[in-house]
């Protein structure tokens, strides 16, 4: 059962950290992250460019995407997005202390467009339970472990579902119908031809049907037990969204900050989605 674990700042980081890879949500309510005055104006899904859904921020390299804004406006966008990588590595630091030592900071984002009104094809639609996978971006094993804050400045709570099937169970339901692969040459193609960033392994071949065939079964989707769950303005979550089924339903303005972590960072390194899948699949997924 997917529990949320409700916390604060300063309680016992061992306790987070496990209820963590035990496929808990911790939820900070009270854990705001404060904007600027002049950082009030970005709040707004006008600042989008084109089609994009988020606006992205590179913390090793500063790149800035996803967004149309020019000139000083840009820099301003730009800073506060670095502020919150920064704000989420310290909540992480509170959370999960032992993490930092191999937790590489990935991609910051701001989606600032409402979840409930978009319409994706259903491989697309986070409205629907999934756990994450980058069909760009290989993980290779790594954990997904993100941070969240609402930042909507009308007080609206971000909506989610939370499945209850734990990832092992459901990964044993969905293990008859995954395909082996990619083979080695496959692998090498797509990284040549810049499909991926990286060598998509057997683990990123699972974990991207997993993602899909879950999306994709009505019946996995009605049936499944689960639960709402209200994130409130003002609040900040953090979860391993590679093994915790979920689903954002409604909902608007929010900061996301994606860490990876190796299984060997973890307390619980058997708890890892690669070594589970390894186990029920009976291969190595390297
Ligand atoms: C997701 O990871 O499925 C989307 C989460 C969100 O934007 O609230
Ligand atoms: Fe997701």
């Amino acid at each position: 059962m997917a529990q949320v674990i409700e916390a604060r700042l300063g309680d016992d980081p061992h306790r987070l950290t496990a209820a963590l890879e035990d496929g808990g949500l911790i939820l900070l309510r009270d854990t705001p992250f404060p904007l600027l005055e002049a950082e009030r104006p970005l709040i707004d899904p006008a600042i989008f460019s084109g089609g994009s859904k988020n606006v992205s921020y590179a913390p090793d390299t500063g790149r800035l995407g996803g967004t149309g804004l020019e000139g000083e406006a840009l820099e301003r966008c730009r800073a506060m997005l670095a502020r919150y990588a920064a704000f989420a590595r310290t909540l992480l630091q509170q959370v999960a202390p032992d993490y930092l030592a191999t937790a590489e900071q990935r991609r910051t984002s701001f989606r600032p467009g409402e979840v409930s009104v978009r319409a994706l094809s259903p491989r697309k639609d986070d409205r629907l339970l999934h756990v994450d996978a980058f069909p760009a971006n290989p993980n290779q094993g790594r954990r997904i472990l993100r941070v969240f804050t609402n930042v909507n400045p009308e007080g609206r709570a971000r909506h989610w579902r939370l499945g209850d099937q734990s990832f092992e169970a459901f990964a044993r339901d969905f293990a008859p119908r995954l395909k082996s692969g990619p083979d080695a040459l496959t692998a090498s193609v797509l990284q040549a031809l810049k499909i991926t960033k990286g060598r998509r392994t057997p683990y990123d071949a699972a974990m991207l049907q997993l993602h899909d065939l879950g999306k994709l079964d009505a019946g996995f989707q009605a049936g499944t037990p689960q639960q709402e769950l209200e994130l409130p303005a003002g609040a900040s979550w953090i979860v391993y969204t590679d093994s915790v089924l979920h689903a954002a339903m409604a909902g608007q303005h929010a900061f996301e900050q994606t860490f990876l972590l190796p299984p060997s960072g973890m307390a619980a390194p058997e708890k890892a989605p690669i070594r589970i899948l390894e186990r029920l699949l009976d291969r190595p997924l390297a």
